[in-house]
């Protein structure tokens, strides 16, 4: 049966245990502190690359990307299609939408590795100045932006958003009504709730994509 003073000295080789870790633990911290280049931990730092090949805007692109990459990263940093933007790189506003397969994406949210072999359209493959994409001339039209940094990601959604409507994908709106999905004001605002635009062009941005839809303003 362990004595009083047992438990004393266990008590006190732990508080001496203690202080002995804190010390290791805080020891890269000083050494940087001091100039001196602190220990990396090994491998988990270390980038891993892998290939990624996959079509951006009609071109085929390839390209050795760190496994973390994201998609926007790719398209911004390795690919400098910067009309695509980075607002909150957390899948809050939309200012960082493209046309994946056919299908809107926060690109801020996916990893580039993932998309291997997929098709991918920017706002740069949308339309050029001289020649807009439809959706591109009735934003300018209809004054859809402002500062104009969440256009881009605007417009990419609204192209999608009007090929989900024709193909019939239900929003919470028209499953409400229990009805196919039409572009009226309501359901475009529903399914453009993902895109936010500081500046509040919101009822430029239905005006313009109900021009497109061919639905009377
Ligand atoms: S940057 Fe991707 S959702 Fe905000
Ligand atoms: S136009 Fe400025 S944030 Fe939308």
């Amino acid at each position: 049966m362990p004595s009083p003073s047992d438990f004393e000295l266990s008590r006190r080789d732990l508080l001496v245990g203690a202080s002995a870790s804190a010390a290791v633990t805080a020891m890269p911290a000083m050494a940087m502190a001091q100039g001196a280049p602190a220990a990396v931990s090994g491998d988990s730092e270390a980038p891993v690359l892998s290939k990624v090949s996959f079509e951006v805007n009609g071109e085929r692109r390839e390209l050795d990307l760190d496994l973390r990459t994201t998609l926007l990263d790719a398209l911004r940093e390795h690919l400098q299609l910067t009309g695509t933007k980075k607002g909150c790189d957390h899948g809050q506003c939309g200012a960082c939408t493209v046309i994946v397969e056919g299908r809107r994406m926060n690109s801020c949210l996916s990893l580039a590795v993932m998309h291997e072999g997929d098709a991918i359209t920017t706002i740069e493959g949308l339309g050029t100045p001289d020649d807009l994409h439809a959706m591109q001339a009735a934003f300018v039209k209809h004054d859809g932006y402002q500062c104009g940094y969440c256009t881009p990601g605007q417009i990419c959604s609204a192209v999608s958003v009007l090929e989900e409507v024709k193909a019939g994908i239900p929003s919470h709106v028209s499953a409400d009504l229990n009805a196919a999905p039409e572009a009226t004001g309501e359901e475009l605002r529903e399914r453009m709730s993902g895109n936010i635009c500081r500046c509040g062009a919101y009822s430029n941005i239905v005006e313009a994509m109900t021009e497109v839809a061919g639905r009377p303003a």
